[in-house]
C-alpha cells in the first residue's frame, strides 16, 4: 500500500457530522499500533489505528488511520459524543459505560463492539486503551489502538458454522493423511461406524474396510491421489460391532495453499437402507409386472375362446334369420344377431388391449393403398353418419402417396376409431377428414367434428384404457372406453404421435401423424407378409420404413373381425 504524507487538517471549530465522509485516500499518517506514542506520524500497514484521549480535557486526537477505519474525514479533536455517533446503536451503551468505567477508575480497557461506518457498513472493533500516567503517578491520558476485527471474526464465524454442519451431518465426513490415517471424524462418522473420534483418530483407513473390500478401496484411493477422474464408490463398509453396511463414499482430495495435496476427505453416506428398499421395489415390480402380463395373457386367451361361441352364435342367428319367421319371432332373431355383433366388439377391443398391453401385438408390414384405406375406414363409419343425418367429408391430399408399406388393417382401424368417435359424439354438423403430408414421409391424419366436446382437463385421460368422460357416457351412447386406448398404441406402435384438440359444445379435432413410407408407384402390393427390421423391413419399398419400431413376425388380423367401432 502505497503511503502519503499530507499536513493534518486545522481543528475544526464546531463538531462537523461525522457520517458519510469516505475517507478513502484519506492518508494513513500515522496510526502507530505502540502504545504510549500517541497519535504519531508512524504510518503503518494494517488495521490499526491508534488515539489519544486527554482525561484532562476529555477530548480525543485520533490518527488518520483510525479516521479511514471508521470511515471518515480526519478530525482532530474527536469529541466522546462523536466518537459514540461511529458504534452501533445496540453496542452504544456498553462503549458508553467502558470509557466512562475507564475515565473514573483510570484503568485500562479492552472491548470489542460493533462500530458503523461512514459509508454505513457494519465493522467489529477491538478498543484497547492503557493509561499513562504522569509525573505525579495521576493518570492525565488514556492511549489506544482501535482494529479492524471484522474479517478475522467473520472467518471465525464461518469456521465455527462449518464446524456445526460437520457435526450435525448425518454422513460420515472424516479426513485421512495421504498415507491414508484418521485424521479427522465427525459425528455422523461416529453414528455410521460406531467409533468415537478418539478411536478412529490415529489408526489407518482399513479400520473400516472389510477384507474383500481392500483391494477396490486402494484402487480408487490411487487414482484419486493420482489426479485421475474416481466416481463416487459404492462400497461395504465394517462398523466397529462387526456389522457390514452399504455405504456411498465421495472423495475428494485436500490441498493445502501452496497446493500441495496433503489428505483426502471422504463422505460417506449410509445407503442399506436405500439399497434393501431398491431392492423390495424391484421384486415388487417384477411381481407387478408378471401379474399384469398374466392378466393381460388371461383376457386375451379369453376374449379369444369367447369369440368361437359368438361367431356361432352371430352365424346361427343369420342362419335363423333365413328361415320363415312369425314377426316376433324375427324381431326376436335379429335382436341376437345386434346383440351377438356388439358382444363381438368389446371383445376384439378387449383382446387388443391386452394382446398390446402383454406386449404381443405384433403388426404387420406390407404393401397396401393408402387412399383405399382411409376411405374404407370412412365408408365403414358412413352408414352411421348418414342415419344420423350428418355429413361426413373425406379429404385427401394430392401428395399423399398412394400406395404406402406398412399394417394397413391396424392403420384403418385407428382412422375407424376415431371417426366413429366423431359420428358417435356428435348430433348435427359435420365430421371432416383430413389427410396430408406433414413432412417428408410423414402423413397427418385428422378427424374434426361439430360435437360436444371434451373438457380440456380430460382430454388426454380419454386415451387410457377404459376411460370416459363421464359416467353418463356408457348410458347415453355406449362404449367400452376401449378406442382411444387401442388407436393411441396402435400410433404408438407405429412410431407415430396422436392427440386431440377440444372444446365443449364446439367440437373436437382427433389427429396423429405417422412416418410412412410410400411403396413402389404402380407395382402391385406385395402380399408377403414381412418383418421390419432394418434389412428385412424395406423390401419393394421405396422409402425406408423409418419410424415404424419392432415389428415382428405378422399376423393377418381378418379386419372385419378385427374392427372395434366402439
Ligand atoms: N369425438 C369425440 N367427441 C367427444 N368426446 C369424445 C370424442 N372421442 C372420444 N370422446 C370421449 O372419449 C371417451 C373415450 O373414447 P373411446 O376410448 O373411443 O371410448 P368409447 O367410444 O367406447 O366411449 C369417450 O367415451 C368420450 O367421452
Ligand atoms: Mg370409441
Amino acid at each position: 500500500m502505497g503511503r502519503s504524507h499530507r499536513p493534518r487538517q486545522p481543528a475544526q471549530p464546531a463538531p462537523q457530522p461525522l457520517r458519510g465522509g469516505a475517507a478513502n485516500g484519506a492518508s494513513d499518517r500515522d496510526a502507530s499500533a505502540a502504545l504510549g506514542a500517541g497519535p504519531s506520524t508512524a504510518d503503518p500497514v494494517g488495521r490499526f489505528g491508534s488515539w489519544d484521549w486527554d482525561l484532562t480535557t476529555d477530548t480525543m486526537q485520533w490518527s488518520d488511520r483510525t479516521c479511514q477505519i471508521f470511515g471518515i474525514q480526519p478530525l482532530t479533536p474527536v469529541t466522546r459524543e462523536q466518537m459514540l455517533e461511529l458504534v452501533h446503536p445496540q453496542d452504544r451503551a456498553g462503549v458508553a459505560e467502558v470509557l466512562a468505567t475507564a475515565r473514573t477508575t483510570r484503568r485500562g480497557f479492552s472491548h470489542e463492539y460493533r462500530a458503523l461506518r461512514g459509508d454505513g457498513t457494519v465493522l467489529v472493533i477491538e478498543l484497547n486503551g492503557e493509561v499513562v500516567l504522569d509525573a505525579g503517578q495521576r493518570a492525565p491520558r488514556l492511549l489506544g489502538t482501535a482494529s479492524d476485527i471484522t474479517d478475522r471474526r467473520r472467518a471465525e464465524t464461518e469456521r465455527r458454522n462449518l464446524a456445526t454442519v460437520l457435526d450435525s451431518s448425518d454422513d460420515a465426513i472424516t479426513t485421512c493423511s495421504l498415507d491414508g490415517v484418521f485424521l479427522t471424524w465427525n459425528r455422523g462418522a461416529e453414528k455410521l461406524y460406531g467409533y468415537t473420534a478418539e478411536e478412529a483418530i490415529g489408526q489407518p483407513l482399513d479400520l473400516i474396510i472389510p477384507l474383500g473390500e481392500r483391494a477396490k478401496d486402494h484402487l480408487n484411493w490411487e487414482r484419486l491421489i493420482n489426479d485421475e477422474p474416481v466416481r463416487s464408490l459404492e462400497t461395504v463398509r465394517l462398523t466397529k460391532d462387526g456389522r457390514t453396511v452399504v455405504v456411498a463414499v465421495t472423495r475428494s482430495l485436500i490441498i493445502d495453499a501452496t497446493r500441495g495435496v496433503i489428505g483426502v476427505a471422504s463422505v460417506g453416506r449410509d445407503i442399506t437402507e436405500h439399497k434393501r428398499a431398491q431392492a423390495l421395489l424391484a421384486a415388487a415390480h417384477a411381481d407387478a409386472v408378471a401379474a399384469s402380463e398374466l392378466k393381460s395373457r388371461f383376457l386375451a386367451n379369453m376374449s379369444h375362446e369367447i369369440r368361437t361361441p359368438m361367431n356361432g352364435v352371430i352365424g346361427i342367428s343369420e342362419l335363423l334369420l333365413d328361415t320363415d319367421l312369425s314377426a316376433d319371432q324375427r324381431s326376436y332373431a335379429e335382436q341376437i344377431a345386434r346383440s351377438g355383433e356388439d358382444m363381438m366388439r368389446i371383445i376384439n377391443d378387449i383382446l387388443d388391449i391386452s394382446k398390446i398391453e402383454a406386449g404381443q401385438l405384433e403388426l404387420e408390414v406390407r404393401d397396401f393403398n393408402l387412399h383405399e384405406t382411409i376411405e374404407h375406414a370412412c365408408a365403414l363409419a358412413g352408414l352411421e353418419a348418414r342415419a344420423k343425418g350428418l355429413a361426413l367429408d373425406v379429404q385427401i391430399a394430392a401428395d399423399v402417396p398412394r400406395r404406402a408399406q406398412g399394417d394397413g388393417q391396424r392403420l384403418c382401424q385407428v382412422i375407424l376409431n376415431l371417426v366413429s368417435n366423431a359420428v358417435k359424439f356428435t348430433q348435427q354438423g359435420a365430421v371432416k377428414v383430413r389427410a396430408s403430408r406433414a413432412g417428408h414421409a410423414r402423413i397427418r391424419i385428422e378427424i374434426a367434428d361439430t360435437g360436444i366436446g371434451i373438457e380440456p382437463h380430460a382430454l388426454h385421460r380419454m386415451f387410457e384404457p377404459f376411460t370416459q368422460a363421464d359416467a353418463s357416457t356408457t348410458r347415453r351412447y355406449g362404449g367400452t372406453g376401449l378406442g382411444l386406448a387401442i388407436a393411441r398404441d396402435l400410433v404408438d406402435l407405429m412410431g407415430g404421435r396422436i392427440g386431440a384438440e377440444s372444446q365443449p359444445g364446439q367440437g373436437s379435432t382427433f389427429w396423429f401423424e405417422l412416418e410412412m413410407a410410400a411403396a413402389d408407384n404402380g407395382e402391385p402390393a406385395s402380399q408377403t407378409p414381412a418383418r421390419a427390421n432394418a434389412s428385412a423391413g424395406r423390401q419393394g419399398a421405396a422409402a425406408p420404413l423409418e419410424l415404424v419400431p419392432e415389428l415382428g413376425r405378422s399376423v393377418a388380423p381378418v379386419f372385419g373381425e378385427q374392427a372395434s367401432a366402439g
